[in-house]
């Protein structure tokens, strides 16, 4: 099934260098020297993710989160090339420390996942202010890397002291590794978990699907899954810590196990192995794929309270032609076949999507086909994207035809039929009480947000900084377009929510 399209070349692995000085064992102890880093996550979950246990890594290492990335002597970027404006940005942001690295030839700064991946020869011959290109599956021993750098860049600065050319600050050596030890190994500082109560856990790496447009088998390399015992210890271990809610994640997060022979892992044995934590409360899972959603999973949906209770499937496209056209493997007949098939045994599961629109040859008949069919599923949220070609893939061959201003009106269309649909779903809520977990300050003035076990947005009055991290009732008043508006409940009615999240929804 779907091989890898995308070549992952090897490069010389920056730990075959000599290290300056014995910088694998030494972790640096005294505070008040510590290097201070800023990073900045640009990408999806599973970027995210990847940046936490970085941060992991560098603290247990002994360095400092910088206050601000002004402050920090090492500035890391961690990256996503899944659509061209994703790497414009980073584009810009490198610009912007060219300059700041005149005037401080030491300061090390580090281009991290997927562009990483991507374009690791032309950072490295092209963008000299770069002391490190690290891809997503090189993590494990990234405080290594930045250790390396950050001598070399001293040791340069020494010899050239004072600088006197831009070319001389610039010339600090490159170290660059994009293969080595994976990062899933690397225990978790709670500090750096942007929710104590909240965890991302990845369960497979890479992509093995053909989809023609997507550079993400590129980045992210061949499915590895992660075996069953490892991520229950792991759970359990988060679970010990405080985690109450395990957000698992994958590309398609549902063919988890099928590179592991032998071992009868799926996606749904592994959500029935890890429901059985008795302090975890909520558990998710994203991507899903169309093709891999089988009665296995649907039963376990139905079956299982703690599971949350929305399935991201995204469907990309509601033409037949534009589905072939993208590889994808799948009709809307047989799409809609599978949804029916999952409302029959969990009808309170709601589907989420992404699409992409102007895609190479998608004609507007086409595109209206898409509007039905994000009408007829009545998906409760999507994203929506504007076709971006991405170097090296299929689609890229083909001619970008659909003009710039056509692919944004579609994309105008599509996100306003979806709104519509979500604010219907918000409307829906108004009157009932939802069991919320409590995230936080929210972007509605003065109030708290918290998600349902839907994962639907809701603000609500509150000023107990000790609730956070915590789940209580919520009375919906008021639908916004992306939101809801509601009060906070007295606790009893939480025990009710939480004997079954589900319940709290009928
Ligand atoms: N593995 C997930 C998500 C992959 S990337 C999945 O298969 O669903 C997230 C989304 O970005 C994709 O679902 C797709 O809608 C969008 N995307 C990927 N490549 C794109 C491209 N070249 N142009 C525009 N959108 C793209
Ligand atoms: Fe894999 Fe998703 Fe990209 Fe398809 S869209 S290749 S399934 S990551
Ligand atoms: Fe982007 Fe890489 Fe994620 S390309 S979407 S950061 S897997």
């Amino acid at each position: 099934m779907g091989a890898c399209y995308g070549a992952r070349t090897a490069v010389a692995s920056g730990r075959n260098q000599p290290l300056h000085g014995d910088a694998r064992d030494r972790r640096i102890c005294d505070p008040m020297t510590a290097p201070k880093y800023h990073l900045t996550s640009y990408g999806c979950q599973m970027n995210k993710l990847d940046s936490e246990l970085v941060e992991s890594k560098l603290r247990q290492r002994g360095y400092q989160a910088a206050e601000s990335e002004a402050a920090a002597s090492v500035v890391l970027i961690n990256t996503c090339s899944v659509r061209q404006h994703a790497e414009d940005r980073v584009w810009s942001k490198l610009g912007k420390l060219r300059i700041r690295k005149r005037t401080e030839p030491q300061l090390v700064v580090g281009v991290l996942g997927c562009m990483a991946q991507e374009h690791k020869r032309y950072l490295l011959s092209r963008m000299p202010h770069v002391d490190l290109v690290v891809g997503p599956s090189a993590f494990g021993d990234i405080d290594d890397t930045v250790e390396q750098a950050r001598q070399k860049n001293a040791q340069l600065a020494a010899e050239r002291e004072p600088a006197r050319t831009k070319h001389e600050v610039h010339g600090a050596g490159v170290v660059s590794v994009d293969q080595g030890v994976s990062g899933d190994t690397i225990v978790r500082d709670v500090k750096v978990r942007p929710h104590r109560s909240q965890a991302f856990v990845s369960v497979m790496r890479g992509c093995n699907m053909p989809c023609t447009y997507c550079i993400v088998p590129t980045t992210r390399g061949d499915e590895v899954s992660r075996p069953i015992a490892d991520l229950v210890a792991e759970c359990e271990r988060l679970c010990g810590d405080g985690v109450t809610e395990i957000t698992l994640l994958g590309q398609t997060v549902n063919a988890y196990g099928r590179d592991l022979t032998g071992q009868d892992a799926t996606l749904a044995r592994l959500l029935r192995a890890l429901h059985a934590i008795p302090s975890l409360r909520r558990l998710a899972f994203i991507t899903s794929h169309p093709n891999f959603l089988n009665q296995e999973l649907i039963d376990a949906l139905a079956e299982l309270p703690k599971v949350a209770r929305y399935l991201h499937l995204p469907a990309q496209s509601g033409s037949n032609a534009v589905l072939k056209a993208m590889r994808r493997g799948y009709t809307t007949e047989r799409y809609l076949a599978r949804i029916e098939q999952l409302r029959a045994k969990a009808p309170d599961i709601e589907l989420h999507s992404d699409f992409i629109v102007g895609y190479p040859g998608e004609t507007a008949a086409d595109f209206d086909q898409t509007v039905a069919f994000l009408q007829r599923v009545g998906f409760a949220q999507s994203y929506v994207f504007k076709y971006s070609p991405r170097p090296g893939t299929l689609a890229a061959d083909l001619p970008d035809d659909v003009p710039e201003p056509e692919k944004e009106r579609r994309n105008a269309v599509l996100l306003a039929a979806q709104e519509e649909l979500t604010a219907g779903f918000n409307r829906a809520m108004v009157g009932k009480v939802v069991e919320v977990l409590i995230e936080g300050d929210s972007k509605v003035d003065g109030r708290f947000s918290g998600r349902t076990a839907h994962h639907r947005l809701v603000h609500f009055e509150c000023s107990d900084r000790d609730r956070i991290g915590t789940y209580a009732p919520v009375l919906v008043t008021e639908a916004l377009a992306h939101s809801c508006l509601g009060t906070l409940q007295r606790d009893d009615a939480a025990q009710a929510g939480r004997q079954d999240p589900a319940e709290a929804h009928a």
